[in-house]
C-alpha cells in the first residue's frame, strides 16, 4: 500500500516528527457477563495501551483511550473512556473513530460472549454448567470497513505459535496498515509484564523489531515508527 521499506522512511531529526494527529487507542480486556456477578475475560491488564496513550500525548498528538477494566492511572492529558464489555467498546471507539488519524486496537477485547445473560445471580446447585457462548465482531474489522484512506490503522496480535504468518494474515484479514505483533508463549508472555518485544509489520514487507525493553520505552519507539508512517505516506 505504501510501497516503502524501513530503509527508505524519512528519519525523525529528533525523536517524533512535529506531526499533530488525533490518535484513538483502546486497552485493556473486555468483561462478558454470564449473569450480574460474573463474566468471561483474559488477563489483559492494559499496560501496553496506557503505555502509548502516554508516549502519543508526549508526541503531541491527541489522544483518546477507551478503556476496558484495568487498574491503571489515566495518562496526564489523554481523555479515558472507561468502558466494560465488547459492545460498549464497540460503540465508543465508533462514537470516536471518525476524527481520527490513528487508530491503534491494543485491546485484547473477548472473542467470545455468552449469548445469554441471566437477569439474577444464577444459583449453585452442586451441577456443572454450561454456557453457550457466541462470536463477538471484530472491532478493528468493522472500523477498517469505513475508514478513510487517510486514517491510519495499527493492530496488535499476541500470538502462542508462527508469531508473524499468523501477524500477517491478521493484518490482511482486518484491513490494517500495521500490526504489532509479540509472542505470549511460556515464559516469553507479555500479559501484564513491565517488557515487552514487538515485531512491527506492515504492508510491502515492512519490519521492525522494539525491543525487548520496558512498555513505555517499546510504545515511544511504535509511536515513532506511526509517525514515520503516517508522515511517509502524506508526502506520497
Ligand atoms: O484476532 P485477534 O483477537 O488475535 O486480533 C487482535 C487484534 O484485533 C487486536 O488489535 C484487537 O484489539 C483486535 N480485535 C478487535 N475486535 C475483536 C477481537 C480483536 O478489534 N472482537
Amino acid at each position: 500500500m505504501f510501497g516503502l521499506t524501513a530503509n527508505r522512511l524519512p528519519q525523525s531529526p529528533n525523536r517524533f516528527l512535529p506531526l499533530s494527529l488525533r490518535c484513538l487507542i483502546t486497552a485493556g480486556p473486555t468483561r462478558e457477563f454470564f449473569d450480574p456477578v460474573r463474566f468471561i475475560s483474559n488477563p489483559s491488564t492494559g499496560k501496553m495501551g496506557f503505555a502509548l496513550a502516554a508516549a502519543a500525548k508526549d508526541a503531541g498528538w491527541s489522544v483518546d483511550l477507551v478503556a476496558g477494566p484495568v487498574s491503571l492511572p489515566e495518562p496526564d492529558g489523554v481523555m479515558v473512556y472507561p468502558v466494560v464489555t465488547a459492545a460498549e467498546m464497540h460503540r465508543q471507539a465508533d462514537a470516536l473513530f471518525g476524527p481520527s488519524d490513528v487508530l491503534i486496537m491494543t485491546a485484547a477485547v473477548s472473542d467470545w460472549r455468552p449469548k445469554a445473560t441471566e437477569p439474577q445471580k444464577l444459583k449453585k446447585d452442586g451441577q456443572g454448567l454450561t454456557i453457550e457462548l457466541e462470536p463477538v465482531p471484530d472491532i478493528v474489522s468493522a472500523l477498517a470497513e469505513e475508514r478513510r484512506t487517510d486514517q491510519f490503522l495499527v493492530g496488535f496480535a499476541a500470538e502462542t505459535e508462527n508469531v508473524e504468518a499468523n501477524a500477517l494474515d491478521k493484518l490482511e484479514r482486518k484491513g490494517l496498515d500495521l500490526i504489532a505483533a509479540n509472542s505470549v508463549a511460556g515464559h516469553e508472555g507479555a500479559f501484564g509484564s513491565e517488557q515487552n518485544k514487538l515485531i512491527v509489520l506492515g504492508r510491502n514487507g515492512f519490519r521492525e523489531v522494539l525491543g525487548p525493553a520496558s512498555k513505555a520505552v517499546v510504545a515511544r519507539q511504535l509511536i515513532d515508527v506511526i509517525a514515520r508512517l503516517v508522515a511517509a505516506r502524506a508526502a506520497s
